[in-house]
């Protein structure tokens, strides 16, 4: 009977993971909440590679050297390659993912792409509100919210990145440039909706430079989301919502950030393009 009881509470879980190896759950909250996060780490491929052939080497590697045993992985290659790179990982740990999507359902859009595309081609992630889209792609916080409601309407989970820039940084605004993106982004977002979302804190003058924000800053400024969070739904919701960090994580840095309590995860951009580095920032080791 208990058994049978285990079987029927975790079924959803199971069904997510599709059987693959369940992830160890990594973080227990304090009471009154009982919430327990799964690690997410992500492989954010932008306009890499240039090939299917290596796209779908480059997959085939990750999913074949990666268990599923530290927590969730998701990559996320470019639109084109979705296809093959599925049919590649099926049956592994590893999720699929799209970097964008437009808000819009369907129509005269040339050159976008809707939620239910990449949902029907096997995403369970897309990321929204990358400092790329917002700087090069001109994505606004209007935008950036409209399309993190259409990825939760289609029934995927939101990605949701935010971040200061150097100039933002140099003058302290890391938290009020972090608390007003989650105010804009998250507009409409329900409590129930908002425990599905993750969110991946990326300063921008990390992404690409080589410099990695010291784990103990990256820490602060997760607990502060976190404690934002809070205040926008409730410490229980806070407490259920994964954040990760991204801005030139590497196998050398990876451990230590993941030693941190808020930190939930990392968005890999250089660094998932290489399987033996990905695969190590997959298995991550917490430093004591
Ligand atoms: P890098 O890891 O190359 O700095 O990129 C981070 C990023 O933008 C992930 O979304």
């Amino acid at each position: 009977m208990q058994a049978m009881m285990l079987v029927l509470v975790l079924s959803p879980v199971l069904a997510f993971y599709g059987g693959a190896r369940l992830p160890a759950m990594r973080r227990q909250a304090v009471a009154p909440a009982m919430a327990m996060r799964t690690s997410v780490i992500g492989g954010n491929w932008k306009m890499n590679p240039t090939s299917l052939e290596e796209a779908i080497s480059l997959a085939n590697a990750v999913s074949k050297e990666y268990d599923g045993s530290k927590g969730e992985a998701v990559i996320f290659p470019p639109f084109p390659f979705l296809g093959p790179v599925k049919e590649t990982i099926d049956g592994s740990s590893i999720h699929l993912g799209a970097q964008s999507i437009f808000f819009e359902d369907k129509g005269a859009y040339t050159g976008a792409v809707a939620a239910s595309m990449v949902k029907s081609m096997g995403c369970t992630h897309v990321l929204a509100g990358h400092s790329e889209r917002r700087s090069i792609f001109k994505d606004d916080d209007m935008a950036i919210n409209r399309k993190v409601l259409k990825i939760l309407e289609a029934g995927m989970i939101p990605v949701l990145c935010i971040g200061e820039t150097k100039e933002e940084y140099d003058a302290k605004l890391v938290e009020s440039v972090c608390a007003i993106q989650l105010a804009k982004d998250l507009a409409g977002v329900t409590a129930e909706q908002m425990k599905t979302i993750v969110i991946a804190y990326e300063p921008v003058w990390a992404i690409g430079t080589g410099l990695v924000c010291p784990a103990d800053v990256a820490q602060s400024t997760h607990a502060y989301i976190r404690k934002k969070l809070g205040d926008m739904y409730s410490p229980e919701v806070a407490e259920e919502v994964r954040i990760q960090y991204g801005g030139s994580v590497t196998p050398d840095s990876v451990d230590e950030l993941m030693s941190m309590p808020d930190i939930d995860g990392c968005l890999v951009g250089g660094a998932s393009l290489l399987a033996d580095s990905f695969v190590r920032i997959l298995n991550y080791e917490e430093e004591a």
